[in-house]
């Protein structure tokens, strides 16, 4: 019989309340998902912080920076070029994946609510354990592969519309908010690849300059590490990038069916 309700030792608990500083002129809460491997048998808890949102810069992140700067310096949390492009901020913001250093406090109603990426293992806090989503990312070899030398021993040119071909998949950050958003990820995530793997996959295998189209078809073409995908389009829907994961599986598919190589 299905079990509807977490175990218990993984039920979130109330935590710690720290209260608005004096005289906050635009005050705002944050309930943050604190979980510390050093006390493996105590639950998760939600420790709530209210800021003074004049006191820092105006996104989550800045809060989230605030909070461990000024009030808590054991939160913990991963960032790093807070510009929306290192991916490492990802986490799921009020009840949506997205990166902390792109999300302004103001445009999240009522309290900030976060929590580390859903379905994973937990690190610390905020941070996802995403070893295995690496791992997969490194399986689909992401990299140049050609068994031939440059033309005249110099690099290889790519005409413009070649090089189109890879725009909607270069610029995927690796923040893994698709894959972590993706129901078929959260089933059988030991051995569907995911979203943003895929994508990746997807950018080497559109990319003109690479001769290992066949092969990396030919590892693609598994009932698991591609096939799980059933269009269910969460991806795309929480790309921070505005990328669509989606279709670019959806081609993947397309040309393992109507392929010659
Ligand atoms: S479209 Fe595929 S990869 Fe995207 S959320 Fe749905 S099942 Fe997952
Ligand atoms: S496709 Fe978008 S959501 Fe997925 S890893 Fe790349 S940037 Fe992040
Ligand atoms: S800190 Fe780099 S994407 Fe947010």
């Amino acid at each position: 019989m299905a079990d509807f309700f977490l175990p218990k030792n993984s039920r979130i608990e109330k935590g710690v309340t720290f209260e608005a500083p004096k005289g906050a002129k635009r005050p705002k809460t944050f309930k943050i998902y604190r979980w510390d491997p050093d006390q493996p048998n105590r639950n998760p808890r939600l420790d709530t912080y209210t800021i003074d949102m004049d006191d820092c810069g105006p996104m989550v992140l800045d809060g989230l920076i605030h909070i461990k700067d000024k009030i808590d310096p054991t939160v913990t949390f991963r960032r790093s070029c807070r510009e929306g492009v290192c991916g490492s901020c990802a986490m799921n913001i009020d009840g949506v994946n997205g990166l902390a250093c792109t999300t302004a406090m103001e445009d999240v109603d009522g309290d900030i609510k976060l929590y580390p990426l859903p379905h994973m293992e937990v690190v610390k806090d905020l941070v996802p354990d995403l070893t295995h989503a690496y791992a997969q990312y490194a399986s689909i070899e992401p990299y140049m592969k050609s068994d031939t030398p440059g033309p005249g021993g110099r690099e290889r040119l790519q005409s413009p519309e070649d090089r189109a071909k890879l725009d909607g998949t270069w610029e995927c950050i690796l923040c893994y908010c698709c894959t972590t958003s993706c129901p078929s990820y959260w089933w059988n995530g030991d051995k569907y690849l995911g979203p943003a793997t895929l994508l990746q996959a997807s950018r080497w295998v559109n990319d003109s300059r690479d001769e290992a189209t066949g092969e990396r078809l030919d590892d693609l073409e598994d009932p698991f590490k591609l096939y799980r995908c059933h269009t269910i389009m969460n991806c795309t829907n929480t790309c921070p990038k505005g990328l669509n994961p989606g279709k670019a599986i959806a081609g993947l598919k397309k040309k393992i069916a109507s392929r010659e190589v």
